[in-house]
């Protein structure tokens, strides 16, 4: 039986490897469905508190209601049913923070109900891409060290990282910061997770059978499939090992943004806040900054190619593919650098590449940055439409205490692109 899976799994192989399983991100959008978490939902202990402790009642049931998990997620999911509404809520945010970011852009987050949220973007290998796995994998990082903080975790507390050494001897420090520690190693164990469990090392001589349940290589003599075949196999094997380096760079790139921007901050206390003592610890920038920080990389995100991998030498030894600058003239990109390999082009409609396309997006005439008309539309025009908006206007306090307002109709002019 399990060998005709198998070849079945090895025929059908090649032909689907296009396509991607849910993934993780899922959840984020499960959580919003499900309940309607207040926006700001790190401040809804209550709430949270009550999840929490029904989802600890049974975890295997839990964790098979989270649809996308992979199996080592499945695993800390019934380890830390506890981290997983949280992991939720920090997907939603990078989610949503993405939509923020990129509103005036071709690719601009739409969400694609396909159990993978970004679609056909994850893909592809570009700075798009490369922004979606460090925005997520943030979101992930950000809301864990304040869960730790809040006291919503079992397995962490408030951060414990010691007394910077500039701090002024007479400040206290040790209020209860946010665990960015935590939060990271947490987010790199399970975002990362997926990455490193399809195995690619073995790179096959003879034809190869994908073991659908261990998700391995195995050698083995049935010569079901031909040269030609193998080599596309071969091809694909190096394709995906670039890719998991690319995906493994930007989601570490993610978490050091959050790490990058958690700084020291100090509360005052004494008399009549005179301010006589101090009490300082290690707190979370809000997310709009890591979303900021993360867009700026994503403008400077640098176009790499990858060397070590394929050739026929030493196929067993193989490493990681080595990362290196497109341009050979320059360094090679940081830690804290965004990586892609393709150039994007969202200008056309192309659900394959995730692209919806800029047709009938609004623009600005005026602007002149990536929102103009002329940025937006690709260089296809736009149409004005004329069009009545109804609006609140006229209003007035009335004692006590609300406000009245009536209703006015106003025509305006919008821009969209062809
Ligand atoms: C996984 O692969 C190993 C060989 O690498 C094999 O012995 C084992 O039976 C496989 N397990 C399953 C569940 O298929
Ligand atoms: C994002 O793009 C899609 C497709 O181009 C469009 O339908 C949607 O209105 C856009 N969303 C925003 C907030 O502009
Ligand atoms: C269009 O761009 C101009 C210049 O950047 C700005 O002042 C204006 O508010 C924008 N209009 C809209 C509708 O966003």
């Amino acid at each position: 039986m399990k060998l005709i899976r198998s070849i079945i799994y090895c025929l059908t192989f090649v032909q689907y490897a296009h396509l991607i399983a849910p993934l993780w991100w899922d959840i984020g959008l499960q959580q919003q469905q499900k309940s309607s978490i207040s926006s700001n939902p790190y401040f809804n202990l209550d709430q949270q508190q009550q999840q929490i402790t029904e989802f600890l009642d049974d975890p295997s049931q839990y964790c098979s209601s989270l649809t996308g998990l992979s199996t080592g997620q499945k695993q800390i999911c019934l380890l830390h049913a506890d981290h997983m509404p949280i992991v939720s809520q920090g997907t939603a945010k990078g989610i949503q923070e993405c939509q923020f970011q990129f509103q005036d852009r071709h690719w601009n987050c739409s969400i694609v109900h396909d159990g993978t949220v970004f679609g056909g973007v994850l893909k592809q290998a570009n700075r798009e891409t490369a922004f979606a796995n460090a925005i997520s994998s943030a979101g992930v990082t950000y809301a864990v060290s304040r869960a730790c903080k809040q006291g919503l975790l079992k397995s962490c507390t408030c951060s414990r990282t010691s007394r910077p050494k500039n701090l002024p001897r007479d400040w206290s420090w040790g209020g209860c910061g946010d665990n960015v520690d935590y939060g990271y190693r947490f987010s790199r164990d399970f975002v990362d997770t997926p990455e490193n469990e399809i195995k690619l090392d073995i790179l096959p001589i003879s034809p190869i059978l994908v073991d659908t349940i261990n998700n391995t290589l195995t050698l083995n003599d049935y010569s079901i499939i031909n040269d030609h075949s193998l080599l596309k196999k071969r091809r694909e094997m190096n394709r995906r090992k670039v890719r998991r380096q690319m995906n493994l760079h930007n989601n570490e790139a993610g978490r050091r943004a959050v790490y990058r921007l958690t700084r020291v901050v100090c509360k005052c206390h004494g008399v009549s806040g005179s301010c006589s003592l101090r009490t300082c610890y290690q707190q979370l920038p809000t997310f709009r900054e890591i979303g900021l920080f993360l867009k700026e990389k994503y403008d400077s995100a640098v176009e790499v190619r990858f060397s070590g991998h394929g050739g026929n030498k030493n196929r067993q030894q193989q490493t990681h593919p080595q990362i290196r600058t497109r341009d050979r003239r320059f360094a090679g990109p940081t830690k804290d650098d965004l990586i892609y390999i393709h150039e994007s082009n969202f200008c056309d409609y192309n659900p394959r590449i995730g692209s919806f396309g800029t047709k009938d997006r609004l623009c600005n005439k005026t602007s002149h940055g990536p929102d103009s008309c002329k940025a937006m539309c690709c260089g296809r025009g736009y149409n004005t439409i004329r069009k009545y908006v109804q609006e609140k206007c006229n209003c007035k306090f009335v004692w006590c205490c609300s406000v009245q307002c009536s209703t006015c109709t106003r025509l305006i002019e919008i821009q969209v692109c062809k």
